[in-house]
């Protein structure tokens, strides 16, 4: 495993999931809280997990599960868990399928409705003599492809006979609140007071994280605290784990490509310009149609000066949408989708220097260089053109 500057490269894959998770300790105590009751047999939990992109929802998930499957097989219970995402299976039955698979490796992946496979899924949790925990990473997209009824059965399944009773929870997992997505039958089993929010990581957490990660991956003498702290600092602007982790990965791969036995600063610039690419292609892909619409827009003004005006940016758009058939949104919708993009970092929107308080504000790009956004956002938009002409 171990090549030029790696020990083991295995270490910095995107489904490597740590021993130790650093900085989370607080939404882990949460968990371990609401989870308590589960642990002890005594009821259901439902929870939902809130943060953007490479904030560490899905390691903690994953490893507050093992841990809590691992404590209750130590005290004679048992619970099992799995954990499905949903962006990749955004149906109804691709996304019960994987779940029916966790219990039945060999069950058929065609042939049967919804409704048959939500029986065979209720079967086999009623045949379990412990507790089943579900996690739904990236559970929007459901949501997004209309399937939203999949939660809502889930989450009532513990109600249903006393053969299921307090043995199943969700784990739900999003960049961002789904409670308006689902409706009010389903919301009072979701407490609106069972959310972890997942912060974006400061460039001191980073620092910590990809150190960690740096002393199980890379040789030691390849690197050093300078490197590990320009990396830290250029993924801050994100806040974003993935991102630090994936441009260490990157340059030590390009100090490999040119034989060094040391990662240079000069290769963590060239990995940043990298994965850049790669980064705003995977932070897109979650936006609708409107939102890809008004990106395009910004990144279009961006390319040739910092920042642009709120009512440029609209005009800007006015401009897309005709290019691409859709009728305009409104000044209120189209305002609530730039909003929206500033939450998910993607904008960033400043007031206008002696301006009157919110009459003009100033819209930038973080970091990202406008014709790579430019580039992947005509590429998404068309895209969806094609699919939907099918
Ligand atoms: N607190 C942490 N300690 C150690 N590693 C972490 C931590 N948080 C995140 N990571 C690592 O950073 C990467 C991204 O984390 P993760 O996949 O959990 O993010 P996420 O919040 O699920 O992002 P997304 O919304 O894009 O799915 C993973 O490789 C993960 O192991
Ligand atoms: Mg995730």
């Amino acid at each position: 495993m171990a090549s030029g500057v790696f020990r083991d490269i295995s270490k910095l894959s995107f489904d490597y999931v740590p021993e130790k998770l650093l900085h989370r300790e607080e939404q882990w105590r949460r968990l371990e809280v609401m989870f308590e009751p589960v642990s002890q047999g005594g009821y259901s939990q439902n929870v939902l997990l809130v943060g953007s992109i490479g904030t560490g929802k899905t390691v903690t998930s994953k490893r507050f599960c093992t841990e809590l499957a691992f404590k209750a097989r130590k005290s004679g219970r048992s619970i099992d868990w799995t954990i499905v995402n949903c962006r990749q299976r955004n149906s109804e039955a691709s996304t019960l399928l994987k779940m029916i698979n966790y219990f039945d490796p060999n069950f058929p992946d065609r042939g049967f409705s919804s409704q048959e496979l939500r029986k065979v899924l209720r079967k086999h949790i009623e045949k379990r003599a412990g507790h089943c925990v579900f996690v739904l990473d990236e559970v929007d997209a459901l949501f997004r492809s209309g399937a939203s009824d999949l939660v809502y059965f889930l989450s009532r399944l513990p109600e249903e006979s006393d053969t299921l009773k307090n043995k199943v929870s969700l784990i739900l997992i999003s960049q961002r609140h789904v409670f308006d997505m689902l409706d009010m039958s389903a919301l009072s089993t979701f407490k609106r007071t069972n959310v972890v929010e997942f912060g974006k990581y400061t460039k001191e957490q980073l620092f910590d994280i990809i150190s960690a990660r740096a002393e199980l991956a890379l040789l030691s003498g390849s690197y050093d605290d300078d490197i590990l702290d320009l990396i830290a600092d250029i993924a801050s602007e994100w806040g974003d784990a993935r991102f630090a982790i994936e441009m260490l990965e990157k340059s030590g791969m390009l100090a490999n490509e040119r034989m060094g036995d040391r990662i240079g600063t000069e290769d963590v610039r060239a990995a940043k310009a990298a994965t850049y690419a790669f980064v705003t292609e995977e932070r897109v892909a979650g936006l609708n149609r409107d939102q890809l619409l008004i990106l395009l827009a910004t990144a279009r003004l961006l390319r040739n000066r910092a920042y642009t005006e709120t009512s440029e940016v609209e005009k800007s758009y006015r401009i897309v949408c005709e290019e691409h058939d859709t009728k305009p949104r409104a000044h209120t919708q189209f305002y609530s989708h730039v909003k929206e993009l500033s939450g998910q970092g993607l904008l960033d929107i400043k007031a206008k220097k002696g301006s009157v308080a919110g009459m003009t504000n100033m819209i930038t790009m973080l970091d990202v260089p406008a014709d790579v956004m430019v580039q992947q956002v005509e590429r998404l938009l068309n895209e969806g053109g094609k699919k939907k002409k099918r």
